[in-house]
């Protein structure tokens, strides 16, 4: 059994903190909704490809990390969405944040979201990296708000916000986003953040399994990602191998602080399956369509799965913010499969 003493530390004015970043977010949602719509996200914004997905729950789990939909071997219907960071839909040659998401439906249990007990999801979503350059929201929505402003009040915005530790964050942020991605499915994708797993932390992360290579070339480098997903999935499935490392200590795993990456061993716990589609006949457009209209969020969970730490109680605000303002679709049933 991993560790269970982790613990939080919850400022007590944080809420109105997290309203105030979420209301930043949305007003840059709602800036760039003039060229991308009203249906836009305040991040993650240019979705590739939206995909069915299914996940299959390993058997001889240990009994720490039997929980809520883990508990026994079955067969999840899901779905993934890939996406670019960024708040506007820019070309995939552009350096960016790299985001997978992954939403299971017909997971029992309550859920975390008030009003939202019974909805039948559980979502998963990762970055490239291990850990991010920010210590506090208030940090990473300076940025993003000052990244989605006037040029030429960026710099001074964020050290505005930032102080001299501008710097380094801007290096490690850059270093990240300029590195040369040629395609999702032969990257891991971190969650970055820890969440509940029963009584343990976790961090979880998504590794790929026996990538297929690309049946034709990939030539268009502004529409890169969805059309390398496309020449792959096409003629074989694409897999990843969900995977959980836990809290040890808060020495060498912080709840706390995202800049710092756990070294603690990882267990595979699940097997994610995209079956072979097509996602460019009308059929699959539609299934994208479907996909980017849904909401994925990590507070889609049961309670024994509650993100952890003040980052993931910032999400909170903002993600619900930004899908109110979007109007995104209700938690999917099974049955929209
Ligand atoms: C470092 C950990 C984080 C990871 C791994 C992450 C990952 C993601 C991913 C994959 C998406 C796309 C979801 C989709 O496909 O619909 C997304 C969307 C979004 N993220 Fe994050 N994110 C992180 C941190 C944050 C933080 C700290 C905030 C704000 C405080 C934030 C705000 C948002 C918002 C507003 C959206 C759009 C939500 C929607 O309209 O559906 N994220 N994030």
């Amino acid at each position: 059994m991993p560790a269970t003493d982790w613990k939080e530390v919850v400022a007590p004015d944080e809420r109105a903190l997290f309203d105030g970043l979420a209301a930043v977010l949305r007003e840059v949602q709602r800036e760039k909704a003039k060229a991308h719509g009203s249906t836009s996200r305040a991040l993650h914004a240019k979705g590739h490809v939206g995909l069915k997905a299914e996940v299959t729950v390993r058997d001889g789990l240990p009994e720490w990390a039997r929980v809520g939909p883990f508990a026994a071997p079955a067969t999840f219907k899901a779905w993934l969405r890939l996406s670019n960071g960024g708040a506007v839909h820019a070309s995939d040659k552009a350096p960016d944040v790299r985001g997978l998401a992954l939403k299971m439906t017909g997971v029992v249990g309550t859920k975390l979201i008030p009003g939202m007990e019974a909805a039948p999801t559980m979502d998963f979503l990762g970055i490239l990296t291990q850990s991010m350059p920010f210590k506090s929201p208030a940090d990473f929505v300076g940025v993003v708000r000052a990244a989605n402003g006037p040029k030429l009040l960026a710099l001074p915005r964020i050290l505005g916000t930032l102080g001299l530790g501008a710097f380094r964050v801007l290096g490690v942020l850059q270093k990240g986003m300029a590195a040369r991605v040629d395609s999702y499915v032969e990257q891991p994708f971190f969650s970055v953040l820890p969440i509940r797993w029963g009584d343990a932390a976790v961090k979880y992360g998504f590794v790929p399994v026996n990538p297929p290579k690309p049946a034709t070339p990939v030539t268009n480098e502004h529409t890169r990602f969805a059309d390398d997903v496309r020449a792959r999935v096409t003629a074989a499935p694409l897999k990843w191998t969900l995977r959980i490392q836990p809290f040890e200590s808060e020495a060498q795993t912080p709840i706390e602080d995202p800049t710092k990456v756990w070294e603690t061993p990882w267990l595979d716990i699940a097997d994610v399956t995209v079956p072979v589609q097509d996602p460019g006949t009308e059929q699959g457009r539609a299934l994208s369509a479907l996909v980017e209209s849904f909401s994925f969020d990590p507070w889609h969970a049961p309670v024994e799965f509650r993100p952890l730490g003040a980052m993931m109680r910032a999400r909170s605000a903002a993600y619900r913010d930004s899908t109110i303002e979007r109007k995104a679709a209700k938690e999917p049933t099974p049955e929209q499969w």
